[in-house]
């Protein structure tokens, strides 16, 4: 408590905001009047500090110093759709747009196990070519050669039927960020056809199917208030995902958005923490556009509570085709063949990149950790190579 009360004073901190924010920390809950509040200022320096230094603690207590890694293989950039926002929207004629084919999604898997990697994510546009038939074949495929692995899947909207075909098949989780959970504001993001209803919907269908489902959206995003940010976070805590990914909105040049302002770094990072405070359990990205935003952004967004990072396991080659808004980072750090400066980075953080599937845990568990609060070694979190 004593140390509480400093450090708001050193702080120069409203001593009821820490309060609040302790209460957030150990209820997982925050009046919404409060929670508005919190919200209004949270991007303060003093308050992001605070913020994220109680998000540590409690991402420290359930997870240990460790981060888990998803070899994210973008296997395709053809999509349907037309999102005012995303580079490879539909209407983008300056895209030069490939497909994976098996083998080399195959050859992506093989090479990510070798580095450690043992969960895949497959991420694509909306892309017709995909259909359930050939996305099954992939599903069997990657779950029979790697047993050991756990799949995620992040290709869209689709039917209740082929989100359960995927699941029988082996699907172990999907991505889909709701984006915004304002009505109004989605249609203002999306074309007609698009709709908050039915993002919602699908994000139900995946839970009811037993997916560790993720959902997030994009911080500051065109016409985005502190009031919808407000109704993410409800959204968010009434959903209850396993997963979550948030960043800062970028601009891409071939976009209605093209001159539009990026988000604000500095609110994704107190976002992340409010986050990890509301859901403590939470497998949370330290996201790309985090790290293109800032070239310390991986880093900031795990000391602001996030515990996931998602390096590039493409082939070299499509990787700038996948691009959702400018100087997207697909390299370096920001990739499989990275992993070893990856790891150097967070070790410089004082975390650890750990070979496991990393699974949603139901509890404030302690399974994954001693008492002292240190990674175990072997199966479930075995160190990565030096
Ligand atoms: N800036 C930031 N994030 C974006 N996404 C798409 N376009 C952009 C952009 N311009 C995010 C969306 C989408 C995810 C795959 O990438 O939230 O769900």
């Amino acid at each position: 408590m004593v140390r509480e009360i400093d450090m708001y004073r050193e702080l120069d901190m409203d001593p009821m905001l820490c309060q609040q924010i302790d209460r957030l920390k150990n209820d997982a809950c925050l009046p919404t009047d409060e929670l508005r509040q919190l919200l209004a200022v949270c991007d303060q320096p003093a308050v992001r500090a605070y913020l994220a230094e109680q998000a540590r603690t409690v991402q420290k207590t359930i997870f240990g110093q460790t981060v888990y890694m998803r070899g994210l293989i973008e296997f395709t950039n053809y999509c349907q759709n037309d999102c005012h926002y995303c580079g490879i929207r539909k209407s983008n004629r300056n895209v030069s747009r490939y497909r994976l084919t098996n083998d080399e999604i195959l050859d992506c898997c093989a090479a990510g196990h070798r580095k450690g990697f043992r969960t895949f994510v497959l991420q694509g546009g909306e892309d017709p070519f995909y259909t359930d038939e050939r996305l099954l074949r992939l599903i069997k495929q990657i779950k029979q050669n790697w047993p050991d692995c756990a799949l995620t899947l992040s290709v869209g909207e689709k039917p209740f039927s082929s989100y359960a075909a995927y699941r029988r098949a082996g699907a172990d989780r999907y991505l889909l960020r709701h984006e915004t959970a304002d009505p109004g504001h989605y249609s203002a993001l999306h074309p007609a056809n698009l709709t908050a209803a039915k993002r919602q919907r699908c994000l139900a269908d995946l839970k009811r199917l037993g997916y560790q489902t993720g959902c997030g959206f994009m911080v500051g995003s065109p016409g985005q208030t502190r009031e919808h940010l407000l109704s993410d976070l409800l959204f968010m805590k009434r959903f209850q995902p396993e997963m979550a990914g948030i960043g800062p909105f970028l601009p891409h040049h071939d976009t209605p958005y093209k001159n539009q302002p990026a988000g604000s770094f500095e609110l994704t990072l107190a976002l992340i923490s409010i986050l990890r405070l509301l859901l403590p359990n939470l497998l949370l990205s330290a996201t790309t556009a985090l790290g293109t935003i800032h070239p310390e952004g991986r880093e900031q967004g795990i000391l602001a509570g996030a515990n996931v990072v998602m390096p590039n396991l493409s082939p070299e080659p499509v990787r700038d085709q996948y691009c959702l808004y400018d100087n997207k980072l697909n390299s370096g750090a920001e990739s499989g063949e990275g992993l070893s400066d990856l790891a150097g980075r967070l070790a410089g953080i004082g975390y650890k990149l750990v070979v496991a599937r990393g699974d949603y845990m139901d509890h404030r568990s302690t399974a994954f950790c001693n008492p002292a609060g240190q990674p175990l070694t072997g199966k479930s979190g075995e160190h990565m190579p030096a």
